[in-house]
């Protein structure tokens, strides 16, 4: 007997998705059934796994991209407590908290670990710092061998608990998602020891050592993949690689810089856990969607604001599930706009599987008020 048969039947008064019992009930029923829980529920309940499997859920699942962040004042409070970004990243008891900050507000239906993308080059030995209010800030990349692939799960330790704990925290109907920064994005931050370069330091090494840029991308598939695995043993249920800068790739690049590199990475993940879903999310590549849909093996794309759905499914198929796109500025703007969007999105996924999400990240200036307006016309869509 498997929960989701338990399920049936019962309303969770808080819960918005139909057919749910309260997570302590379910846990004790579970208990009471089964002696042991979680490893033996029925995974395929999860709607987000469920889209993941190619299935048009309803109502369809939500959650944003940095739901965890400064737009939340419990988030901004827990944050003035760490000295710095990366302590917190680093301290598992407060990274646990800020990951389930937006989850026990909004009921969203997946859990993004509270970590960043800069904790490889940061554990391949490159110090990483933030800047109050500017963002990251990397020291010079002097070379591409001095960074040490060996200690990479070691220093990231402090996040993988992170992900353990969450796993035994979540609601049961909650996926957890772990993730991680596709090689050429992060490798534009660590040439450029800063963001917002347009990838251009990343391109130069291409153009003039390509030996050195090849390599540093081998360290970074290499890296990454280890990463995630070791995500997926501690209790990642679902995996997103960040290709957040894919749009500064020349298109007759995408393929080596971009494509392949993810490509790599999931097939590793997949020999050592061969069912795990994954996301990617090539921001600024929506010409090359075909190409991400069809090498990389990935369950899921997700579209950036620019890239219309309609375009974006006809260019990966009707198998894999699309992620997105709603646009971050009509989510701060809120009223009509947002409901426009939001009605826009769920007409053009209809009957096909989805995962609502923004096109990019939530900005801090994002009235919370917004996200549960957001939420009401997704779960709610004749109301
Ligand atoms: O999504 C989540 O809620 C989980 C946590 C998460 C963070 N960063 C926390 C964060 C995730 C998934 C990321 C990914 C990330 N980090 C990306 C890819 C996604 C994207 O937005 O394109 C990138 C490019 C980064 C690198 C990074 N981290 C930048 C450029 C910045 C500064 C800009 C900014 O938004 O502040 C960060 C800092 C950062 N990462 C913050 C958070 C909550 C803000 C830091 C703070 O609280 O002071």
């Amino acid at each position: 007997m498997t929960l989701g048969t338990a399920r049936t039947g019962a309303i969770c008064p808080k819960c918005p998705h139909a057919n749910h019992l309260p997570t302590s009930i379910l846990i004790s029923i579970n208990e009471l059934i089964l002696g042991v829980c979680l490893n033996v529920i029925d995974r395929s309940e999860k709607p987000i796994l469920k889209a993941l499997q190619g299935v048009a859920v309803q109502p369809t699942p939500v959650w944003l991209m940095r739901q965890a962040g400064r737009y939340l004042p419990e988030y901004r409070e827990i944050r003035s407590r760490a000295s710095d970004f990366l302590s917190l990243c680093f301290t598992p008891a407060l990274a646990t908290e800020v990951t389930l900050q937006p989850i026990r507000r909004f009921d969203f239906d997946a859990a993004i670990l509270f970590s960043d993308i800069l904790v490889i080059p940061h554990a391949l030995g490159q110090r990483v710092w933030f800047v109050e209010g500017e963002g990251p800030r990397l020291e010079p990349l002097t070379s591409i061998g001095s960074l040490k692939l060996t200690r990479i799960i070691d220093a990231l330790s402090p996040v993988l608990e992170t992900v353990a704990t969450l796993r035994s925290q979540l609601p049961q109907s909650t996926t957890l998602i772990g993730f991680a920064g596709a090689p050429w994005t992060v490798a534009t931050y660590m040439t450029a020891g800063r963001g917002g370069e347009d990838g251009n330091a990343a391109l130069g090494l291409a153009y003039r050592a390509p030996r050195d840029f090849q390599a540093l991308i081998d360290t970074l598939v290499e890296a990454t993949a280890e990463y995630l695995i070791a995500q997926v043993r501690a209790g990642a249920e679902v995996l997103q690689i960040f290709e957040s800068w894919a749009g500064s790739i020349p298109a007759q690049s995408m393929d080596d810089f971009s494509v392949q590199p993810i490509k790599r990475i999931i097939a590793r993940v997949r020999q050592s856990k061969p069912d795990v879903p994954v996301i990617v999310f090539p921001r600024g590549a929506g010409a090359h969607l075909a190409r991400y849909a069809g090498e990389t093996h990935a369950n899921a794309i997700s579209i950036d604001t620019n890239t219309p759905l309609t375009v974006a499914r006809r260019a990966v198929g009707t198998k894999l599930a699309l992620q997105g796109n709603l646009d971050p500025v009509a989510l701060i703007q809120g009223g009509e706009a947002l409901r426009n969007a939001v009605r826009t999105i769920l007409h053009e996924t209809k009957d096909t599987p989805h995962i609502f999400n923004l096109g990019h990240g939530i900005r801090p200036e994002t009235p919370v008020a917004h996200v549960e307006e957001m939420l009401r016309l997704i779960r709610n869509p004749s109301a």
